[in-house]
């Protein structure tokens, strides 16, 4: 099917065909549509980024630029606009998430607004970010930390919700730098959140949703 044809035949059907045998069963006369293949040599730095994104665990010690980490940390969740909102989306705008930079010189806190890293503790602690020894080795972890106290009165469940979505995106912004610039990254789950939120001295209502990995990869071939 060709771009014309596929056109027509998203007019005429005029939806698309979920599946699932509720979405079948109202589904009715609709047909499904074939989609086009997704372009590999597409101009759109878009497209090209998306073919890029992966998940890679080895790193070199190489640290990273003052120039890598500054894009990098702009694309996470920087400010690109008058009002001060974000580079990422954050429910009903609370930008409750804080990015942390693990460092092998220090922890440091991304301050968007004032385009800084604020130094919080001149301690190596890359190792104690995640269960995997790889951790220790990135030049940078990223820890995405909740801020709950910025999030009103939602209930507990609605915070961690909110948080969690809320730092995918911006994971997402930091792959796609990563891809930009041929780094390695990885999100993180398995962390010791307790024995983390200890060494960066963090109050009880802040909680660590997830960590990235992020350095030059260990070229393989
Ligand atoms: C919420 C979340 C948590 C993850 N936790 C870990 C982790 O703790 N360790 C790890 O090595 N990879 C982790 N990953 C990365 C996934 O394993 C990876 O995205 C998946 O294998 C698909 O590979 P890809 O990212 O290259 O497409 C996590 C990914 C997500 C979205």
């Amino acid at each position: 099917m060709n771009r014309r044809e596929f056109m027509k035949a998203s007019a005429t059907t005029g939806a698309v065909l979920m599946t699932g045998s509720l979405s079948l069963a109202f589904a009715g006369e609709l047909k499904p549509i074939q989609l086009l293949k997704p372009e590999m040599g597409s101009s759109n730095p878009l497209m090209q980024l998306l073919w890029k994104r992966k998940s890679l665990r080895q790193f070199t010690s190489e640290p990273l630029s003052g120039e890598v980490l500054s894009n990098m940390l702009w694309a996470a969740f920087g400010i690109n606009r008058p009002d001060g909102k974000r580079t990422a989306p954050s429910a009903k705008n609370q930008q409750e998430i804080d990015i942390y930079v693990a460092r092998a010189k220090g922890l440091y806190l991304y301050d968007p607004k004032a385009n800084l890293l604020n130094p919080i503790l001149a301690e190596d602690i890359r190792g104690v970010t995640g269960r995997q020894p790889f951790v220790k080795e990135a030049a940078v972890n990223l820890i995405y930390v909740a801020d709950y106290s910025r999030m009103g009165t939602h209930t507990e469940e609605e915070k961690l919700f909110y948080s969690a979505a809320d730092t995918g995106f911006i994971s997402e912004n930091v792959y796609l730098y990563c891809a930009s610039e041929g780094l390695a990254t990885v999100v993180r789950a398995n962390i010791d959140r307790p024995a983390l939120a200890s060494v960066m001295k963090l109050r009880t209502d802040q909680k660590i949703i997830l960590a990235q990995s992020v350095g030059y990869p260990i070229k393989t071939s």
